[in-house]
């Protein structure tokens, strides 16, 4: 049995948001009926093709574990094809642009009165006001959620962070949204809306700054490094280059190999609680007593010399090294691990967080698994569904289309070209 055993999932979704979401439930245990436009699917299908003729790895790595329909829903057997749907889930996904679905003539009002315990759950740009109506891609909700006002340094443009906040952050937010609104469901028997905006989300993810924001009104902040080298503040949230987000100072440096591998680095924090052991793996155990070392207080002003002097240390050892000693000993210290490395990684092969699947397109290839484990609901990644591939089981079995009414509505053209 799995955690959403049940529970049935109308997945309207395309890119990368939506499906991040439905992919969630999916490996939760949810029946996820991905709709398709008919012959042309979900555009990222085709978005970044490395092998021509087979889908995307943006298409299969986030569309595992769904079953897909072709259908157009703007004709009107199509329309009457997506009611039933409607009808049969529990729970209908979409992230198109503001305004899609109402063109559709699939409003929310309309929505819940073909199934009142449905729950709609959206993904838009940004929430009701101004901007409501925009569409909205990763970088721009990036943008409009604080995150690239923040990321950088201090003397280079705003910069877009490589972990999908705007799009699979908001698809994690949406899958929250909606297991609670099937939580409340079992109490109040009514479905209800569900709305994650990207630049709500996003700034969800980027609560600390909005901290900072309010702590600069009592004075500069002690723990960027733009303190500690004199550097005056201004009236926002600076970009803190590599700096740490809590009271600890922490910078990235480099390590043994660091000129021919671009990550060969750590990040290192000097914590205040094992400042005596680190005073004493690299090499300077007069720091724990000398005056202007002893406190966190008094180091403000010397992190830049601190931190050089550490690196002196780092760059003996390579970024493992220095993770096996300071592990031990408490320091906190983080390698810097690249793509590659993360492939080969045996011990997240091993939890099933890096998967290989196999896919008759495209043969075997290597994706990320469900990075969430409960101990009662185990995952099988399974591959992403091809274009149209379940249409006519999801026709007959789920919605009870047969004989002259299942004939009808594949002559339609609603539901594209009927493969098995
Ligand atoms: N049958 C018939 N028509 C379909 C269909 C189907 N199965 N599926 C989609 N369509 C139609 C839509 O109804 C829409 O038609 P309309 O413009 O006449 O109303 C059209 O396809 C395009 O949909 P849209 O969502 O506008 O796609 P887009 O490529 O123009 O925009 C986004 C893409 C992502 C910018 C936009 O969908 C968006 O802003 N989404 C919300 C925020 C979001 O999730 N962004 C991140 C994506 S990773």
């Amino acid at each position: 049995m799995k955690a959403l055993e049940g529970v049935k999932i109308l997945d309207f979704t395309h890119v990368q948001s939506g499906p991040t979401c439905t992919q969630l439930l999916a490996w939760l245990g949810a029946d996820v009926i991905k709709v398709e436009r008919p012959g042309v699917g979900d555009a990222t299908r085709k978005q970044l093709v490395d092998k021509p003729g087979a889908d995307s790895l943006y298409f299969t790595m986030l569309n595992h574990n769904k079953r897909s329909i072709e259908l157009n829903s703007k004709n009107e057997t199509g329309k009457e094809v997506l009611t039933r749907l409607i009808k049969a889930c529990d729970v209908l996904v979409e992230n198109f642009a503001p305004g899609a679905l109402d063109r559709m003539g699939f409003s929310w009002e309309n929505i819940q009165r073909i199934n009142p315990r449905i729950i709609m759950a959206s993904v838009k740009g940004f929430g009701p006001g101004k901007y409501e109506n925009c569409k909205v891609y990763e970088n721009v909700a990036q943008c409009s959620g604080g995150s690239a006002s923040t990321t950088g340094f201090l003397d280079g443009p705003p910069m877009i962070t490589g972990a999908q906040i705007g799009d699979s952050g908001t698809g994690l937010h949406l899958a929250l949204g909606i297991v609670s609104a099937l939580f409340q469901r079992e109490k109040s028997g009514r479905g209800q809306r569900v709305l994650a905006p990207m630049q709500d989300g996003v700034l969800n993810l980027c609560r600390v700054k909005l901290r900072d924001q309010q702590r600069l009104s009592a004075g500069p902040l002690t723990e960027y490094s733009q303190f500690s080298s004199g550097i005056e503040f201004g009236d926002a949230t600076p970009r803190a280059g590599n700096d740490s987000g809590g009271g600890h100072p922490g910078r990235i440096l480099k390590c043994k190999g660091w000129r021919n591998d671009p990550n060969a680095y750590t990040y290192f924090i000097t914590q205040t609680a094992v400042w005596e052991k680190i005073c004493d793996v690299i090499g300077e155990p007069e720091w724990k007593t000398r005056e202007g070392y002893a406190t966190p207080a008094e180091r403000l002003d010397k992190l830049d010399d601190i931190f050089n002097r550490i690196e002196q240390w780092t760059m003996t050892k390579t970024k493992f090294e220095v993770m096996d000693i300071c592990n031990p000993l408490d320091i906190p210290v983080g390698p810097i691990i690249s793509m590659k490395e993360i492939m080969e990684d045996e011990g997240l092969r091993r939890t099933g967080t890096i998967v290989d699947v196999d896919h008759p397109e495209r043969g075997r290839y290597t994706t990320v698994g469900c990075p969430i484990k409960l101990s009662d609901s185990p995952v099988d990644v399974e591959r992403s569904p091809l274009l149209g591939e379940h249409t006519r089981e999801i026709l007959e079995d789920v919605l009870g289309y047969g004989g002259e009414d299942l004939a009808r509505v594949i002559e339609s053209g609603a539901v594209g070209e009927i493969k098995s």
